[in-house]
């Protein structure tokens, strides 16, 4: 069969070589890619968001199996658009409806959702760009700190953490009133703050079915011990030491079994991966965000832990077939580490010329910002390439991406030898 995966990250690098490795995989294309995927797929150059050129590449490159890695596809209804056309009905495809995708792509709506189901999340309230006002009365008689959440897709930089009314006051003014954030702030979510540690948990679902993937704990400050700018992920590690059964009881029947139930109640047919970014509040879990796709950098720690065949999890996923389905994971820890350009998540540099050895058995090296120019691999993003490493414990699978990390070389090459080392000492 041949396959068509959307995206250019580390997350569609690790998903790529799990589709490879398939004995169903007859060809596999990544659209638009990075380095890493020219390596071991075909690129082709075509925007994620571009849907009539990539159905003119479905029509004459015969794909069977389209992969969609990123939001943005989904959020403006990537399924729907091949549904609709008659000469794709036999695609099959990996990713939910745009109505599902709303999960992800609305926050109001994900929390009404939840509010619906009795999913444990932060308490809300919702205002719309004409009721500032409103809005800012909300927030003084509450407690601070406070959180302020552009409800639509912002590339992970619609929520604010406000310490005092006055932040508060600020943030609401930059989303509702000045539109920092487009259109995705024309309505803005006021939570509760949350304090606890965060972790990740997947689910493949089938409209019917689901099986549950590794949990991975992600870690999202530039600077060691979790301080300075957010990014976009600098590590990550699967399994996560505090999710014990006891834990993962609780997770299951507070969290995805009323989420899986409340999908099929409002006979929403979610065909595709849900991420439920999760938060450990004195034991409990609380739902911080649902995302309609994998995790990066997570899935660069779960995908390599999975054992079973990756295109029959994707097709057991559009077929509806996933009681049909083991989920094999390996007993084996992953630890990923992310190299970054020097300056990122700011100004950062580009275009470096990058010397990257062979892997060591048991580590692969997941690209992401990077490209190729005049055959060599330059970097090409600010997250450059994730080193994700297997290994017996923890321990052992840290100190192997480590050793990987040192390897690769960049001019301004940055790194946090810290990954996982606050829960691994507990
Ligand atoms: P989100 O895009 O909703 O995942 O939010 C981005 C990040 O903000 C999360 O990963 C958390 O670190 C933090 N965050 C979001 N909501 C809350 C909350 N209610 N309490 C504490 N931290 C939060
Ligand atoms: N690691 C968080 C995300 O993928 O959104």
């Amino acid at each position: 069969m041949n396959i068509l995966l959307l995206g250019s990250g580390g997350r569609e690098h690790a998903i790529a070589q799990s589709l490879v490795r398939s004995k169903h995989c007859s060809r596999c294309w990544v659209a638009p890619g990075n380095a890493g995927t020219a390596q071991i797929a075909e690129n082709v150059n075509i925007p994620v968001t571009d849907f009539e050129a990539i159905a003119d590449f479905i029509s004459t490159h015969h794909i069977g199996l389209l992969v969609v890695g990123p939001e943005d596809p989904l959020v403006l209804g990537i399924r729907d658009f091949f549904e609709a056309k008659k000469e794709f009905s036999a695609l099959k495809i990996v990713g939910p409806r745009k109505f599902g995708a709303q999960l992800e792509g609305s926050k109001d709506f994900s929390k009404k959702f939840m509010a619906r189901h009795g999913i444990p999340t932060a308490s809300y309230a919702t205002f719309h760009d004409d009721q500032l006002e409103e809005a800012q009365l909300y927030i003084k008689s509450h407690a601070l700190p406070i959180v302020l959440k552009a409800d639509g897709l912002a590339a992970g930089k619609g929520v604010l953490i406000c310490e005092t009314l006055a932040e508060a006051q600020a943030g609401l003014d930059s989303i509702l009133g000045d539109k920092k954030f487009g259109q995705a702030g024309s309505k803005v979510v006021i939570e509760q703050f949350l304090s606890g540690i965060e972790v990740s948990y997947f689910a493949a679902l089938d409209g019917k079915n689901f099986v549950l993937l590794p949990e991975a704990k992600d870690y999202k400050r530039i600077g060691e011990g979790d301080t300075g700018l957010n990014t976009g992920g600098m590590g990550s590690i699967s399994p996560v030491p505090f999710c014990d059964a006891m834990f993962n009881q609780k997770v299951l029947d507070q969290i995805i079994l009323p989420t899986v139930h409340g999908l099929s109640a409002e006979k929403i047919d979610y065909r595709g991966f849900l991420f439920f970014g999760l938060i450990n509040v004195g034991g409990d879990p609380f739902v911080i965000e649902y995302n309609a796709r994998m995790g990066d950098p997570e899935t660069e720690s779960v995908f390599p832990r999975i054992e079973s065949d990756a295109v029959e999890l994707m097709l057991a996923i559009h077929e509806q077939s996933l009681d049909q389905y083991t989920m094999k994971i390996s007993t084996l820890s992953a630890a990923t580490v992310f190299l970054v350009a020097g300056g990122y998540p700011e100004v950062y540099r580009k275009g470096d010329a990058m010397e990257i050895p062979n892997s060591e058995s048991g580590v692969s090296f997941f690209h992401a910002g990077t490209k190729m120019e005049q055959g060599r691999v330059v970097t090409n993003g600010g997250r450059v390439l994730a080193v994700s490493a297997l290994a017996e414990s923890a321990e052992s699978a840290l100190e192997k991406a480590m050793i990987g990390a040192q390897q690769i070389q960049f001019e301004g090459k940055y790194f946090r030898t810290d990954i996982g080392k606050d829960l691994i000492s507990r």
